[in-house]
């Protein structure tokens, strides 16, 4: 006997940013930097800064609620709460717990997922399992990062191209029947680590290798370090397979695809990996000039935005990708 098992669908997005921007003209003032630099190197024009005192669950608590209203579902009923994030509120507990009681979601488990900038896509992958094996319940997953507090901001190669901000998915089991013909729902996700380029996007200090002294304070070995060409390289290779794969693994053709949503790092990045897919640009979500590459967090705000202003509708396709420190990537077709 066969058992069919539900499969998870998104029910509700929401997304924060802090309300303080800092332009490129801003970055002029505070490193040997050009707006035409940036502007042509990356296509970010500006990023959202947090306010002092704001910490990086206030901004996924805030995202979460967007996402459980647009959902209908009050946050007392979600039975897992997943946090991709490297820049926690505090290195233990997890991001996850102080949201949790920001919500106020009872005690469902609630943990944080470090693959930085595709932990949006981990933890929407771990949820979609827990859902198909029929332990799911509503979960819900954001992506956060407050990457100002750990960036260098004397290193023009890094502090010009992050930005804080979060965003969140409502994950549940479908609630259509098998006659559906054009399922809502998470179609296939595939995710991949490289560890051998583990020291090319990296914080060196902080953790049991290089516990922190005054001079590696000094050093700013806990600030982001990142060797950009050699990322930039493999960015396009593996954002390109890894949506080719889960493309596969979903049945479905890139011209099927009614929007991309990923990851933003680099205009240039997405231009290339739209060129590899023949995807035209054009069914890019971008919004990567007006916030940076906030990380795990860029996925969902992007989906968030798309979703609210009506070009994402309910049955189209999306093909997400993203790809950061580890490095780790992945891959996954969503059916709206
Ligand atoms: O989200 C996680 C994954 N991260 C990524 O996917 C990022 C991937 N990498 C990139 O997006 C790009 O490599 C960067 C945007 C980081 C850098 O762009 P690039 O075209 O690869 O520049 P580059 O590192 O080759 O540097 C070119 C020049 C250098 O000067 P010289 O050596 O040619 O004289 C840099 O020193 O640009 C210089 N440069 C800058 N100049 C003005 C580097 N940063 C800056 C800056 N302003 N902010």
């Amino acid at each position: 006997m066969s058992i069919s098992r539900p499969r998870s669908r998104i029910y509700g997005t929401g997304r924060y940013v802090p309300s303080h921007v800092l332009t490129n003209q801003d970055l002029e003032c505070m490193v040997d930097t050009t707006d035409a630099w940036i502007t042509e190197r990356t296509g970010i024009k500006e990023r959202h800064i947090a306010g002092e005192g704001e910490v990086t669950s206030d901004m996924a608590a805030a995202a979460g609620r967007a996402a459980l209203e647009m959902a209908g579902i009050p946050a007392s009923k979600l039975s897992m709460i997943i946090v991709g994030t490297i820049s926690p509120d505090t290195p233990m507990p997890a991001c996850a717990v102080h949201v949790q009681q920001k919500l106020g979601a009872g005690t469902c488990p609630s943990f944080d997922l470090s693959a930085a900038c595709a932990g949006f896509l981990y933890g929407m992958s771990i949820a979609d399992q827990f859902i198909r094996s029929g332990q799911g319940g509503y979960i819900l997953v954001v992506g956060v990062e407050l990457l100002s507090r750990i960036l260098n901001w004397k290193d023009r190669t890094t502090c010009v191209l992050f930005g804080d901000g979060a965003g969140a998915v409502v994950l549940g089991p479908s609630d259509e029947g098998p006659e559906v013909e054009r399922p809502r729902g998470v179609l296939a996700t595939k995710l991949y680590t490289d560890g051998s380029l583990a020291e090319a996007l990296v914080i060196p200090g902080g953790g049991s290798r290089e516990p922190l002294t005054p001079e590696a304070l000094a050093a700013s070995r806990n600030k982001v370090h990142m060797s950009g060409q050699e990322i930039f390289k493999v960015a396009v290779k593996n954002l390109t397979s890894a949506t080719k794969e889960s493309l596969d693994a979903a049945g479905m053709l890139p011209e099927q695809v009614d929007w991309v949503v990923a990851h933003q790092a680099n205009l240039r990045i997405l231009n290339q990996v739209a060129a590899r897919l023949a995807i035209p640009p054009e069914r890019f979500i971008l919004n990567i000039e007006r916030y940076g590459n906030t990380s795990s967090a860029s996925i969902p705000i992007a989906l968030d935005e798309a979703v609210r202003d009506g070009r994402i509708q309910p049955g189209h396709n999306l093909a997400m990708c993203a790809l950061g420190a580890g490095i780790s990537w992945g891959g996954a077709v969503v059916r709206f």
